[in-house]
C-alpha cells in the first residue's frame, strides 16, 4: 500500500492544530505503509511571488516534517518541483479534464470571491495535484477535509484518462480523512489557525512559546475557587499531550481550588515542551547544517523521480508522443 501526502511551503509552519489534524494521522497511517511526504512548490507558486521567500520556506518546513518524523518510520520526502516530468504529466491529464469539473473547485470559486483577479495556476492548482498523486500509483492520501474535494477530483481525472484511452493505467486513490480529529482550539479558543493568529507553532522559540500559552482564554474563576477542566481551553489542549496519572492529577487541581488558570499554563508549557523535546532538538540541528536536511531530500528526490518517470515513459505511449 502507498500511501502519500503534500504540505504547501507557503510560509505557514506546523502548529499544534495542523499536528494533531494532519501530520498524527498521516505517521498513523504510514507506520506499517510506504509512506511519501512532499513538498508541493509548484502549487506554492498560486501565491508566494519572491524566490528567497520560497526557499527559506521550503527550508524551514523540511527541517520541521523531518523532525517530526520518528526515525523509524520506512518514508520518503521529497520536492515536487524536482520530478522531471511532473508539468508533462500534468498537460496531458487537463486534456481529459472537463473545463466544467475545474469551475466547481471550491478552492477556485473562494479565490474568485476574494481577488478581482486570480492566476491561471490557481485555476489548474487540482489538476496539478491529480498528477501528484495518480502519477505514483498512490492508494491512499491522508488530506484534511478542505482537501477532499482535490481528492475527488483526481479520481475523476484517473477515471477519465482510463475510460477515453481504454486502458487501466491509473490507479483511483482513496483519500483519508480523519473525522475522529476534534478541532484542536487556538489561544481565543477558536479553532486553532493561522489565519486567526490563534495558533501555538510547535517550533516556536521558548520565549514566543510562552506568551503564546499565557494569552490563552479563560474565564475569570479567582485562583483560589474550584474549576472545571472541562470547560478550560488550557486543559483542552493538556489533554492531547499527556494523559494517565498526570492528567488526573491536573484535573483534581482544577476541582480542589487554589489552582490558578496562571498554574495551568506554566504546566501546558511544561507539557509541551517534554512532548516535542525531541523534535524540537532535531529541528534545531536540521536548521543549523541544511546539508542534513539536502541529503534526505535528494535521497527522496531519486526514490520519488524513478517512480514517477516510469510512469510518464509508460504514459507517453498510451498517448501516442
Ligand atoms: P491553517 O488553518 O492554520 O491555515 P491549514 O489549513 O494549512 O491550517 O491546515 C493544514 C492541515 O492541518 C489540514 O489537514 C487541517 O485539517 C489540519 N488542521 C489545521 N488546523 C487544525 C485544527 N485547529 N484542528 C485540527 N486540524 C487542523
Ligand atoms: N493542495 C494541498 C494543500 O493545499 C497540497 C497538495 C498538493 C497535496 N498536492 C498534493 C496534498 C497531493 C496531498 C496530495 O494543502
Amino acid at each position: 500500500m502507498r500511501i502519500l501526502t503534500g504540505v504547501k511551503p507557503t510560509g505557514k509552519w506546523m502548529h499544534l492544530g495542523n499536528y494533531l489534524g494532519m501530520y498524527q494521522p498521516f505517521l498513523e497511517k504510514v507506520q506499517w505503509q510506504e509512506g511519501f511526504l512532499f513538498l508541493p512548490d509548484f502549487h506554492s507558486l498560486t501565491s508566494v511571488h519572491d524566490a528567497d521567500t520560497l526557499r527559506s520556506n521550503k527550508h524551514r518546513l523540511a527541517a520541521e516534517l523531518l523532525a517530526l518524523m520518528p526515525n523509524d518510520a520506512p518514508f520518503t520526502i521529497f520536492e515536487q518541483s524536482q520530478m522531471s516530468y511532473i508539468n508533462d504529466i500534468t498537460w496531458i491529464l487537463s486534456s481529459v479534464t472537463p473545463y466544467s469539473l475545474m469551475l466547481r473547485a471550491h478552492s477556485f470559486k473562494d479565490s474568485q470571491n476574494k481577488n478581482s483577479e486570480i492566476n491561471m495556476a490557481v485555476f489548474n492548482y487540482p489538476i496539478l495535484m491529480a498528477a501528484d498523486i495518480i502519477g505514483y500509483d498512490v492508494d491512499m492520501v491522508p488530506v484534511g477535509k478542505d482537501q477532499k474535494q482535490h481528492l475527488e477530483f483526481a479520481r475523476d481525472i484517473a477515471g477519465n484518462f482510463n475510460r477515453t484511452y481504454g486502458v487501466e493505467f491509473f490507479k483511483l486513490p482513496e483519500p483519508y480523512v480523519s473525522d475522529t480529529v476534534a478541532t484542536i482550539p487556538g489561544t481565543d479558543g477558536r479553532k486553532m489557525s493561522k489565519s486567526y493568529d490563534n495558533f501555538i507553532g510547535i517550533f516556536d522559540d521558548e520565549k514566543t512559546l510562552k506568551k503564546k500559552i499565557m494569552s490563552i482564554v479563560t474565564d475569570d474563576t479567582p485562583l483560589e475557587d474550584p474549576k472545571d477542566p472541562d470547560t478550560c481551553n488550557v486543559y483542552a489542549l493538556m489533554k492531547y499531550f499527556t494523559s494517565g496519572q498526570r492528567l488526573e492529577e491536573i484535573a483534581a487541581k482544577y476541582r480542589a481550588g487554589g489552582y490558578g488558570y496562571g498554574h495551568a499554563k506554566l504546566e501546558l508549557l511544561d507539557i509541551l515542551l517534554e512532548y516535542f523535546w525531541p523534535a524540537r532538538e532535531r529541528y534545531q540541528k536540521y536548521m543549523d547544517d541544511y546539508s542534513l536536511v539536502q541529503a534526505e531530500l535528494d535521497r527522496g528526490n531519486a526514490l520519488a523521480e524513478k517512480i514517477h518517470s516510469d510512469k510518464y515513459l509508460e504514459l507517453k505511449e498510451i498517448v501516442g508522443l
